[in-house]
Protein backbone atom coordinates (compact mmCIF):
# COMPACT_ATOMS: atom_id res chain seq x y z
CA UNK A 1 0.00 0.00 0.00
CA UNK A 2 0.94 3.58 -1.09
CA UNK A 3 -0.08 5.69 1.82
CA UNK A 4 1.31 8.80 0.33
CA UNK A 5 -0.34 7.85 -2.91
CA UNK A 6 -3.86 7.07 -1.01
CA UNK A 7 -3.86 10.75 0.50
CA UNK A 8 -3.11 12.73 -2.32
CA UNK A 9 -6.01 10.76 -4.36
CA UNK A 10 -8.53 11.77 -1.21
CA UNK A 11 -7.30 15.52 -1.11
CA UNK A 12 -7.54 15.35 -4.91
CA UNK A 13 -11.34 14.18 -4.53
CA UNK A 14 -12.35 16.26 -1.73
CA UNK A 15 -9.64 19.10 -1.01
CA UNK A 16 -9.33 22.53 -2.34
CA UNK A 17 -13.29 23.96 -2.59
CA UNK A 18 -14.00 20.37 -4.22
CA UNK A 19 -16.59 17.13 -4.20
CA UNK A 20 -17.43 14.11 -5.69
CA UNK A 21 -20.27 13.67 -8.77
CA UNK A 22 -21.68 10.10 -8.18
CA UNK A 23 -22.21 9.17 -11.43
CA UNK A 24 -22.88 5.49 -10.85
CA UNK A 25 -26.04 4.69 -10.77
CA UNK A 26 -26.49 0.86 -11.93
CA UNK A 27 -28.55 0.00 -15.61
CA UNK A 28 -31.42 -0.73 -13.96
CA UNK A 29 -31.41 2.29 -11.68
CA UNK A 30 -30.56 4.88 -14.55
CA UNK A 31 -33.33 3.24 -15.99
CA UNK A 32 -35.62 4.30 -13.65
CA UNK A 33 -34.05 8.04 -13.56
CA UNK A 34 -34.32 7.70 -17.25
CA UNK A 35 -38.55 6.87 -16.97
CA UNK A 36 -39.26 10.09 -15.45
CA UNK A 37 -38.26 11.96 -18.60
CA UNK A 38 -39.56 9.45 -20.85
CA UNK A 39 -36.28 8.57 -22.93
CA UNK A 40 -35.30 5.06 -23.12
CA UNK A 41 -32.40 3.98 -21.65
CA UNK A 42 -29.71 2.34 -23.92
CA UNK A 43 -25.66 2.53 -24.00
CA UNK A 44 -25.70 5.45 -25.89
CA UNK A 45 -28.15 7.29 -24.21
CA UNK A 46 -26.66 6.54 -21.00
CA UNK A 47 -22.93 7.38 -22.66
CA UNK A 48 -24.63 10.94 -23.96
CA UNK A 49 -25.81 11.48 -20.52
CA UNK A 50 -22.56 11.28 -18.12
CA UNK A 51 -20.61 12.72 -21.56
CA UNK A 52 -23.30 16.00 -20.90
CA UNK A 53 -21.56 16.00 -17.15
CA UNK A 54 -17.86 15.17 -17.57
CA UNK A 55 -17.55 17.80 -20.53
CA UNK A 56 -19.20 20.47 -18.94
CA UNK A 57 -16.41 23.66 -19.28
CA UNK A 58 -15.19 24.17 -15.73
CA UNK A 59 -16.57 21.70 -13.68
CA UNK A 60 -13.13 20.44 -12.26
CA UNK A 61 -13.60 23.90 -10.57
CA UNK A 62 -15.57 22.28 -8.12
CA UNK A 63 -15.60 18.33 -8.85
CA UNK A 64 -12.85 16.62 -7.84
CA UNK A 65 -13.59 13.03 -8.46
CA UNK A 66 -16.27 11.21 -10.28
CA UNK A 67 -18.15 7.65 -9.31
CA UNK A 68 -18.55 5.98 -12.61
CA UNK A 69 -20.39 2.44 -12.84
CA UNK A 70 -18.33 -0.22 -14.95
CA UNK A 71 -20.23 0.32 -18.12
CA UNK A 72 -18.79 4.11 -18.01
CA UNK A 73 -15.65 3.29 -17.01
CA UNK A 74 -14.80 1.61 -20.22
CA UNK A 75 -16.69 4.51 -22.30
CA UNK A 76 -15.41 7.01 -24.14
CA UNK A 77 -16.19 10.91 -25.02
CA UNK A 78 -17.86 11.17 -28.62
CA UNK A 79 -14.54 11.88 -29.68
CA UNK A 80 -13.11 8.54 -28.36
CA UNK A 81 -11.36 9.45 -25.21
CA UNK A 82 -11.82 7.03 -22.70
CA UNK A 83 -13.55 8.45 -20.07
CA UNK A 84 -11.17 7.68 -17.05
CA UNK A 85 -8.34 9.49 -19.29
CA UNK A 86 -10.60 12.29 -20.26
CA UNK A 87 -11.00 13.04 -16.81
CA UNK A 88 -7.80 12.15 -15.09
CA UNK A 89 -6.71 15.30 -17.52
CA UNK A 90 -9.12 17.36 -16.29
CA UNK A 91 -7.75 16.61 -12.65
CA UNK A 92 -10.60 14.88 -11.46
CA UNK A 93 -10.41 11.10 -10.00
CA UNK A 94 -12.11 8.37 -12.02
CA UNK A 95 -13.87 5.88 -8.92
CA UNK A 96 -15.83 2.87 -9.55
CA UNK A 97 -18.70 1.47 -7.92
CA UNK A 98 -17.43 -2.37 -6.78
CA UNK A 99 -20.58 -3.03 -4.91
CA UNK A 100 -22.94 -5.36 -6.29
CA UNK A 101 -25.79 -3.73 -4.68
CA UNK A 102 -27.82 -4.36 -1.34
CA UNK A 103 -29.42 -8.21 -1.61
CA UNK A 104 -32.17 -9.13 1.71
CA UNK A 105 -30.53 -10.03 4.48
CA UNK A 106 -31.31 -14.03 5.29
CA UNK A 107 -33.48 -14.67 9.13
CA UNK A 108 -33.56 -11.11 9.08
CA UNK A 109 -36.70 -9.73 7.69
CA UNK A 110 -36.36 -6.02 5.66
CA UNK A 111 -32.39 -5.81 6.25
CA UNK A 112 -30.29 -6.13 3.49
CA UNK A 113 -26.28 -6.87 3.17
CA UNK A 114 -24.19 -5.86 0.49
CA UNK A 115 -22.30 -7.53 -1.56
CA UNK A 116 -19.73 -7.74 -3.64
CA UNK A 117 -16.68 -8.98 -1.79
CA UNK A 118 -16.03 -12.28 -4.00
CA UNK A 119 -13.07 -11.51 -6.47
CA UNK A 120 -12.97 -8.12 -5.55
CA UNK A 121 -9.41 -8.02 -5.41
CA UNK A 122 -9.08 -8.95 -9.02
CA UNK A 123 -11.82 -6.31 -9.99
CA UNK A 124 -9.70 -3.91 -7.98
CA UNK A 125 -6.74 -4.90 -9.73
CA UNK A 126 -8.40 -4.26 -13.32
CA UNK A 127 -10.29 -1.16 -12.10
CA UNK A 128 -6.86 0.06 -11.14
CA UNK A 129 -5.54 -0.58 -14.62
CA UNK A 130 -8.10 1.04 -16.48
CA UNK A 131 -7.62 4.33 -14.45
CA UNK A 132 -10.13 3.93 -11.01
CA UNK A 133 -8.02 5.46 -8.31
CA UNK A 134 -10.90 5.29 -5.91
CA UNK A 135 -14.17 3.06 -5.24
CA UNK A 136 -17.17 3.15 -3.64
CA UNK A 137 -19.24 0.31 -1.52
CA UNK A 138 -22.74 1.29 -0.24
CA UNK A 139 -24.48 -0.42 3.09
CA UNK A 140 -27.83 0.20 3.67
CA UNK A 141 -29.51 0.70 6.61
CA UNK A 142 -33.16 0.67 6.75
CA UNK A 143 -35.27 2.34 10.09
CA UNK A 144 -38.10 1.79 11.54
CA UNK A 145 -39.80 0.70 15.04
CA UNK A 146 -37.59 -2.19 15.54
CA UNK A 147 -34.96 -1.99 12.96
CA UNK A 148 -31.91 -1.95 12.40
CA UNK A 149 -31.29 -4.49 14.07
CA UNK A 150 -27.58 -5.16 15.46
CA UNK A 151 -26.90 -7.88 13.65
CA UNK A 152 -27.29 -5.97 10.15
CA UNK A 153 -25.08 -3.07 11.52
CA UNK A 154 -22.17 -5.82 12.04
CA UNK A 155 -22.80 -7.99 8.79
CA UNK A 156 -22.98 -4.48 6.83
CA UNK A 157 -20.01 -2.84 8.79
CA UNK A 158 -17.52 -6.33 8.50
CA UNK A 159 -18.31 -5.80 4.47
CA UNK A 160 -17.39 -2.47 4.07
CA UNK A 161 -14.07 -3.25 6.56
CA UNK A 162 -13.06 -5.69 3.70
CA UNK A 163 -14.19 -3.66 1.06
CA UNK A 164 -11.87 -1.04 2.00
CA UNK A 165 -8.74 -3.27 3.39
CA UNK A 166 -8.88 -4.43 -0.26
CA UNK A 167 -8.99 -1.67 -1.70
CA UNK A 168 -6.18 -0.01 -0.04
CA UNK A 169 -4.36 -3.31 -0.93
CA UNK A 170 -4.69 -2.29 -4.22
CA UNK A 171 -3.57 1.59 -3.92
CA UNK A 172 -7.34 2.51 -4.14
CA UNK A 173 -8.95 4.86 -1.98
CA UNK A 174 -12.30 3.48 -0.25
CA UNK A 175 -15.08 5.36 0.10
CA UNK A 176 -16.77 3.93 2.98
CA UNK A 177 -20.43 4.55 2.72
CA UNK A 178 -23.22 3.20 5.29
CA UNK A 179 -26.12 5.21 4.37
CA UNK A 180 -29.50 4.99 7.36
CA UNK A 181 -32.08 5.58 4.89
CA UNK A 182 -33.93 8.73 5.03
CA UNK A 183 -37.19 7.06 4.70
CA UNK A 184 -39.87 6.54 6.93
CA UNK A 185 -41.53 9.09 9.38
CA UNK A 186 -39.35 8.69 12.08
CA UNK A 187 -38.17 11.52 14.07
CA UNK A 188 -34.32 13.32 13.51
CA UNK A 189 -33.12 11.81 17.11
CA UNK A 190 -33.80 8.54 16.59
CA UNK A 191 -31.79 8.89 13.14
CA UNK A 192 -29.15 9.88 15.29
CA UNK A 193 -29.15 6.87 17.38
CA UNK A 194 -28.57 4.49 14.88
CA UNK A 195 -26.51 6.71 12.70
CA UNK A 196 -24.44 6.82 16.02
CA UNK A 197 -24.36 2.86 16.27
CA UNK A 198 -23.27 2.57 12.67
CA UNK A 199 -20.60 4.82 12.58
CA UNK A 200 -19.29 3.28 15.88
CA UNK A 201 -19.60 -0.53 14.37
CA UNK A 202 -18.15 1.12 11.20
CA UNK A 203 -15.38 2.38 12.56
CA UNK A 204 -14.80 -0.60 15.02
CA UNK A 205 -14.42 -3.10 12.02
CA UNK A 206 -12.35 -0.83 10.47
CA UNK A 207 -9.54 -0.39 13.14
CA UNK A 208 -10.11 -4.57 13.22
CA UNK A 209 -8.99 -4.80 9.54
CA UNK A 210 -5.78 -3.26 9.66
CA UNK A 211 -7.95 -0.12 7.01
CA UNK A 212 -5.91 3.09 7.82
CA UNK A 213 -8.19 5.73 8.65
CA UNK A 214 -5.43 8.45 6.81
CA UNK A 215 -6.42 6.67 3.39
CA UNK A 216 -10.12 6.56 2.99
CA UNK A 217 -13.07 8.59 2.25
CA UNK A 218 -16.30 8.58 4.73
CA UNK A 219 -19.31 9.14 3.31
CA UNK A 220 -22.20 9.11 5.26
CA UNK A 221 -26.10 10.34 5.47
CA UNK A 222 -26.43 13.67 7.23
CA UNK A 223 -28.53 13.28 10.82
CA UNK A 224 -32.13 14.34 9.33
CA UNK A 225 -35.93 13.38 10.07
CA UNK A 226 -37.46 11.13 8.06
CA UNK A 227 -39.10 12.43 5.13
CA UNK A 228 -42.41 11.38 6.24
CA UNK A 229 -41.83 12.72 9.65
CA UNK A 230 -44.66 15.27 11.16
CA UNK A 231 -42.46 17.67 12.21
CA UNK A 232 -39.11 17.61 10.57
CA UNK A 233 -36.67 19.56 12.11
CA UNK A 234 -35.45 22.42 10.60
CA UNK A 235 -31.39 23.08 9.00
CA UNK A 236 -29.87 24.43 12.27
CA UNK A 237 -31.02 21.68 13.93
CA UNK A 238 -29.86 19.05 11.11
CA UNK A 239 -26.29 20.84 10.42
CA UNK A 240 -25.71 20.93 14.51
CA UNK A 241 -26.95 16.99 14.87
CA UNK A 242 -24.91 15.91 12.16
CA UNK A 243 -21.39 17.54 13.41
CA UNK A 244 -22.31 16.60 16.90
CA UNK A 245 -22.92 12.84 15.54
CA UNK A 246 -19.56 12.88 13.11
CA UNK A 247 -17.06 14.27 16.27
CA UNK A 248 -18.12 11.96 18.28
CA UNK A 249 -17.56 9.34 15.67
CA UNK A 250 -14.71 9.84 13.26
CA UNK A 251 -11.25 10.13 14.08
CA UNK A 252 -9.32 13.72 12.57
CA UNK A 253 -7.41 11.35 11.10
CA UNK A 254 -9.57 10.43 8.19
CA UNK A 255 -8.79 13.07 5.69
CA UNK A 256 -12.80 13.85 3.89
CA UNK A 257 -15.71 13.51 4.58
CA UNK A 258 -18.28 13.82 1.84
CA UNK A 259 -21.86 13.70 2.20
CA UNK A 260 -24.81 11.57 0.30
CA UNK A 261 -28.05 13.43 -0.48
CA UNK A 262 -30.35 10.25 0.21
CA UNK A 263 -33.66 12.01 -1.21
CA UNK A 264 -32.81 15.28 0.07
CA UNK A 265 -33.82 18.14 -2.49
CA UNK A 266 -30.97 19.45 -4.13
CA UNK A 267 -31.29 23.44 -2.69
CA UNK A 268 -31.76 21.01 0.60
CA UNK A 269 -28.82 19.21 0.57
CA UNK A 270 -26.69 22.29 -0.49
CA UNK A 271 -27.83 24.40 2.69
CA UNK A 272 -26.62 21.74 5.01
CA UNK A 273 -23.70 21.37 3.87
CA UNK A 274 -22.75 24.97 4.48
CA UNK A 275 -23.79 25.51 7.74
CA UNK A 276 -22.06 22.53 8.59
CA UNK A 277 -19.20 24.33 7.45
CA UNK A 278 -20.23 27.98 8.65
CA UNK A 279 -19.84 26.07 11.83
CA UNK A 280 -16.39 26.22 11.44
CA UNK A 281 -13.97 23.80 13.59
CA UNK A 282 -13.94 21.00 11.35
CA UNK A 283 -11.05 19.04 11.43
CA UNK A 284 -11.94 17.64 8.30
CA UNK A 285 -12.51 17.95 4.42
CA UNK A 286 -16.66 17.94 4.93
CA UNK A 287 -17.76 18.16 0.81
CA UNK A 288 -20.07 16.38 -0.84
CA UNK A 289 -20.86 13.27 -3.11
CA UNK A 290 -24.41 13.67 -4.07
CA UNK A 291 -25.81 11.87 -7.35
CA UNK A 292 -29.24 13.30 -7.62
CA UNK A 293 -28.82 16.39 -5.62
CA UNK A 294 -26.24 17.53 -8.60
CA UNK A 295 -28.12 15.73 -11.36
CA UNK A 296 -32.23 16.49 -10.87
CA UNK A 297 -31.94 19.72 -12.11
CA UNK A 298 -29.31 18.67 -15.07
CA UNK A 299 -31.41 15.24 -16.05
CA UNK A 300 -34.81 17.45 -16.07
CA UNK A 301 -33.45 20.26 -18.26
CA UNK A 302 -31.53 17.42 -21.06
CA UNK A 303 -35.14 15.22 -21.17
CA UNK A 304 -32.69 13.22 -23.50
CA UNK A 305 -33.22 15.68 -26.08
CA UNK A 306 -29.25 17.26 -27.76
CA UNK A 307 -30.91 20.51 -28.27
CA UNK A 308 -31.22 20.71 -24.27
CA UNK A 309 -27.20 19.24 -23.78
CA UNK A 310 -25.77 22.67 -23.12
CA UNK A 311 -28.47 23.82 -20.85
CA UNK A 312 -28.48 20.85 -18.71
CA UNK A 313 -24.49 21.40 -18.60
CA UNK A 314 -25.39 24.74 -17.21
CA UNK A 315 -27.65 23.41 -14.65
CA UNK A 316 -25.18 21.09 -13.91
CA UNK A 317 -22.26 23.55 -12.98
CA UNK A 318 -24.47 25.94 -11.13
CA UNK A 319 -25.25 23.07 -8.83
CA UNK A 320 -21.39 21.91 -8.53
CA UNK A 321 -20.72 25.24 -8.01
CA UNK A 322 -22.88 25.92 -4.90
CA UNK A 323 -21.94 23.01 -3.15
CA UNK A 324 -18.26 24.07 -3.60
CA UNK A 325 -19.28 27.47 -2.20
CA UNK A 326 -21.22 25.10 0.71
CA UNK A 327 -18.01 23.37 1.32
CA UNK A 328 -16.44 26.47 2.09
CA UNK A 329 -19.08 27.96 4.02
CA UNK A 330 -19.87 30.95 1.83
CA UNK A 331 -23.27 29.71 0.17
CA UNK A 332 -25.90 31.81 0.75
CA UNK A 333 -29.48 30.60 -0.54
CA UNK A 334 -30.34 34.04 -2.97
CA UNK A 335 -27.61 32.20 -5.08
CA UNK A 336 -30.09 30.37 -5.94
CA UNK A 337 -32.16 32.94 -8.41
P1 LIG B 1 -27.55 10.41 -3.57
O1 LIG B 1 -26.77 11.70 -3.36
O2 LIG B 1 -28.57 10.52 -4.65
O3 LIG B 1 -28.05 9.84 -2.29
O4 LIG B 1 -26.53 9.35 -4.17
C1 LIG B 1 -25.27 9.29 -3.65
C2 LIG B 1 -24.78 7.90 -3.79
O5 LIG B 1 -23.76 7.66 -4.38
C3 LIG B 1 -25.56 6.83 -3.17
O6 LIG B 1 -24.80 5.68 -3.10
Amino acid sequence: MNLDALKATAMTMVGDGKGILAADESTPTIGKRFETINTESTEESRRRYREMFFTSEGANNYIGGVILFDETLRQSTSDGMPFPKFLDDLGIVPGIKVDTGAKPLAGHNGETVTEGLDGLRDRLAEYYSLGARFAKWRAVINIDDVLPSDFCIKANAHALARYSALCQEQNIVPIVEPEVLMDGGHSIERCEEVTNKVLKTVFKELQEHAVNLEGIVLKPNMIISGAKANNRANSNTVAEATIRCLKENVPESVPGIAFLSGGQSSEEATEHLDLMNKMGDIPWELSFSYGRALQASPLNIWSGSEDNFSAGQQAFLKRAKLNSLAHAGEYQKEMED
